[in-house]
């Protein structure tokens, strides 16, 4: 088994942020409950746990806690924040109120050979966000950092390898963050940095090869690069998979014939191709609610795939492009629904198949990225911007139409190519058009025109659960309205969306 850190979960805001950090080190992690604490030591022997931080304060009623004994297991652990305090409180410590310390601190690190702090810089700058103070070390441990305000902003019990800090290693703003968490991993945990995306490619391969080897497989591809990344890693190990493309008539200009070609030309893979674009033309017709679209659109995706699945027959397994985010979201919280998003989670009820296969249950977004490039996917389908399931349909207002959709395309694929042309691809996380479904009067030459206003969206985000509109420059915006309205027909009014997430959602619909 790899070499697992276990990264706690109390309820912190950065909680996959460390998790991701963990694996950037090249250790393998998992984020788990605390509520699953023993169990998952249990089975996974881990060489180190990191306890997050959380909303709680430890003195409260009802506050996340775990065994005192799970702290002399002789498992090296990491508590940040309320991981710090959890620590101090569980082994005779004290902790209490103090002023709100929060942002940027200066750290002065007190203990100069501290395992912990080997090599970082003091002072430097850390950013911490806390209430509550360790007022009383337990017994063994001695200070090993301070801020101005905080005079215990790192504790440590080098003996027992168990170490608390206040601040948030994991964060940006934390300059020696990365060389802190790196040296908890490979200093006190013994890491050995065995978790590489080629080392992933090898181990996965080898796997599938064994448990699959000839037998049939069935892939949904749909060109987002998780389905490619999952298809293509599966294609490495087993020769008769088959991938079904459901080309719904919503994908942006070019698309559908992209993916045939990436697919089945480059790549050599078996791929049918399906074109259902009538149907679903057929079946959205006069429908302009936004849930009512999304649901048509989930269901006949299901029915169509349904339809070829049943032509190939009985297969042995089905894949599908399950991400660790998806895995941690449905085992950590629950969230309200806003949007019903369309995924291909109904697939394994109308297919025919004995197991199915998710090759990237284990891996974070930047890492299926990694595993793409290292599969040497071309960099338009590895860096590919987030694209939902249901397409324009989402991004045309109001009732859709074949004209609609041929005008925003034009609008969205010309939005794109200035993007691209001036170097801002890499800065903002996702943008396209959206084909509003208001009229107003235009002029062009001489002529009154009386047509529709294209609204553009470019975010920043991290993972699409918040967003900032991007500051695209005034000129590439200029040069963006004015060939929109010059070169796509029925347009004669650009505009730019200036709402963040929240309150408003990154797609109109
Ligand atoms: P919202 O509009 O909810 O979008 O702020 C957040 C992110 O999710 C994408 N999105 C979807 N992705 N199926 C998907 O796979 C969907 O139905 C869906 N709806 C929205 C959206 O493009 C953005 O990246």
């Amino acid at each position: 088994m790899a070499q697992t850190v276990l990264v706690v979960d109390f309820g912190g805001q950065y909680n996959q942020l460390i998790a991701r950090r963990v694996r950037e080190a090249n250790v393998y992690c998992e984020l788990i409950s605390f509520q699953k604490l023993r169990e998952k030591i249990a089975e996974t022997q881990p060489i180190g746990l990191v306890f997050t931080g959380g909303p709680a304060s430890f003195n409260d009623e009802g506050a996340p806690r775990i065994d005192a004994d799970i702290l002399n297991m002789g498992i090296p652990v990491l508590g940040i924040c309320y991981g710090c305090q959890l620590i101090a409180g569980t082994l005779g410590g004290a902790v209490g109120e103090g002023p709100r310390e929060y942002g940027k601190c200066t750290l002065d690190v007190k203990i100069k050979d501290s395992a912990l702090f080997k090599g970082v810089k003091s002072p430097s700058t850390c950013w911490m966000s806390h209430t509550i103070y360790i007022e009383k070390l337990p017994q063994g441990f001695a200070t090993s950092a301070v801020t101005d305000s905080c005079p215990v902003a790192a504790m440590e019990d080098a003996r027992k390898k168990l170490y608390g800090v206040q601040f948030h290693p994991e964060v940006m703003h934390t300059e020696e963050g990365f060389k802190i968490l790196k040296n908890f991993l490979y200093g006190v945990c013994g890491a050995t940095g065995e978790w590489t995306m080629s080392g992933y490619v090898e181990r996965t391969v080898a796997e599938l090869k064994a448990k699959i080897g000839d037998k049939k497989v069935l892939c949904a591809l749909s060109g987002g690069v998780d389905s490619a990344v999952a298809a293509t890693l599966v294609h490495r190990a087993c020769p008769n998979l088959i991938c079904i493309f459901v080309d719904h008539g919503l994908l942006r200009k070019g698309e559908a014939e992209e993916v045939v070609r990436v697919f089945r030309d480059e790549q050599g893979m078996k791929l049918v191709a399906v074109d259902a674009s009538k149907r679903f033309l057929d079946k959205l017709a006069g429908v302009a609610e936004p849930e009512k679209k999304r649901k048509i659109i989930g269901e006949e995706f299901i029915r169509v795939f349904e339809e070829e699945a049943k032509k190939v027959g009985a297969v042995d397994y089905l894949v599908q492009g399950t991400i660790y985010p998806d895995v941690i979201e449905s085992g950590l919280n629950h969230s309200a629904k806003i949007k019903s998003h369309h995924n291909v989670g109904g697939l394994p009820d109308v297919v025919d198949f004995k197991e199915l296969v998710e090759p990237l249950r284990l891996l974070f977004k930047d890492e299926v990225r990694r595993l793409g490039f290292e599969l040497e996917l071309p960099e338009h389908i590895v860096m590919r911007q987030p694209f939902p399931g249901p397409g324009l349909a989402i991004r045309v207002i109001g009732d859709i139409t074949n004209d609609k959709l041929s005008i925003l395309r034009e609008a969205d694929y010309i939005f794109r190519e200035e993007i691209a042309k001036n170097g801002l691809s890499g800065e903002i996380w996702q943008y396209f058009a959206v084909l509003t479904d208001m009229r107003t009067v235009g002029v062009m030459g001489d002529e009154r025109t009386y047509d529709y206003t294209v609204a553009l969206r470019g975010v920043t985000s991290v993972d699409g659960m918040t967003a900032d509109w991007a500051r695209i420059p005034f000129d590439v915006l200029q040069i963006i309205s004015g060939r929109i309205v010059n070169e796509v027909k029925h347009v004669n009014r650009v505009v730019y969306d200036i709402t963040s997430k929240p309150p408003a959602t990154i797609e109109w619909e």
